[in-house]
C-alpha cells in the first residue's frame, strides 16, 4: 500500500491555539487529518490545574475527548529558563497574567533576564503529549529541545517565545528559523516523532 492510500487517522486536537494545530498538521503530513477545538466552540474549557506538563496534558486530553468520538491529542508545552528557576514552565501561556499576549509574556521573560549574562541563559521548550478515547489515556509522549535565550526579539516566525529562543546548534532564534527547520528539531517534533513511532507499532501489531 502506498503512503497515499493508507486513510489519515482523525485527530482532534485539544487546543485553541491555531499555531499548535498548523505545526501538528504539518508535522503529521498525509498520516493524520487534524482538526482543533476551535470547530466545537460548544465544549467546554478545560482548567489546566496540574502541575507539570504531562498532567496538564493529560487533563486537556481526557476532558476534551469524554464529549467527542474517537481520538484526542492535547499538547501541552512550555519554556523553561533555568536561570528563572524553571519558569515560566507550565504557566507559560498566562506569564504575564491571564489573558496576556505572547508578546507581553515574551517580554516580561526579557525583563526578568536583563542583565544576566550570556553564558547563564540557558532554556529548553517542554512539550507533553497526551492521546487519549471516551476519557481516558491511552498513551503519552514527550519531547524537549535545548538552547538559550537572546536578549532582544528576533524575527517574526512562528508564535510564543519562538523569538527569543536558539536551539542549540544553531545561531538564529526559531522566529528566523525556517519551519521546515523547527518542524524537525523542535520539542513538539520530538514528542510528535515519538506518537508516529508508537501509531505505527499499534498498526503492526493489529
Ligand atoms: P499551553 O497551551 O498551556 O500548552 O501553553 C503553551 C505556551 O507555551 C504557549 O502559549 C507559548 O507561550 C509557549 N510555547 C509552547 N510551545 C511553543 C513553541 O513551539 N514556540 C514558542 N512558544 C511555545
Amino acid at each position: 500500500m502506498t503512503q497515499s492510500s493508507i486513510k489519515p487517522i482523525a485527530l482532534l486536537l485539544a487546543t485553541r491555539n491555531q499555531h499548535k494545530t498548523y505545526e501538528i498538521q504539518k508535522m503529521l503530513g498525509e498520516m493524520a487529518h487534524v482538526t482543533d477545538v476551535t470547530t466545537f466552540p460548544v465544549l467546554p474549557e478545560i482548567e489546566e490545574t496540574g502541575l507539570t506538563f504531562e498532567a496538564n496534558a493529560i487533563l486537556k486530553a481526557e476532558g476534551i475527548s469524554l464529549h467527542v468520538p474517537g481520538w484526542v491529542i492535547a499538547d501541552d508545552s512550555g519554556l523553561e529558563v533555568d536561570a528563572l528557576g524553571g519558569e515560566p514552565g507550565i504557566y507559560s501561556a498566562r506569564y504575564a497574567g491571564p489573558g496576556r499576549s505572547d508578546l507581553e509574556n515574551t517580554l516580561l521573560v526579557l525583563k526578568k533576564m536583563d542583565g544576566i549574562p550570556k553564558v547563564q541563559r540557558r532554556a529548553r521548550f517542554r512539550c507533553a503529549l497526551a492521546l487519549a478515547r471516551e476519557g481516558k489515556t491511552v498513551a503519552l509522549f514527550d519531547g524537549t529541545v535545548e538552547g538559550s535565550l537572546i536578549a532582544e526579539l528576533e524575527g517574526e516566525r512562528g508564535f510564543g517565545y519562538d523569538p527569543i529562543f536558539i536551539p542549540q546548534g544553531y545561531s538564529e532564534t526559531f522566529g528566523q528559523l525556517s519551519e521546515e527547520i523547527k518542524n524537525r528539531i523542535s520539542h513538539r517534533a520530538c514528542a510528535l516523532e515519538q506518537f508516529k513511532e508508537w501509531w505505527k507499532e499499534q498498526e503492526n501489531n493489529k
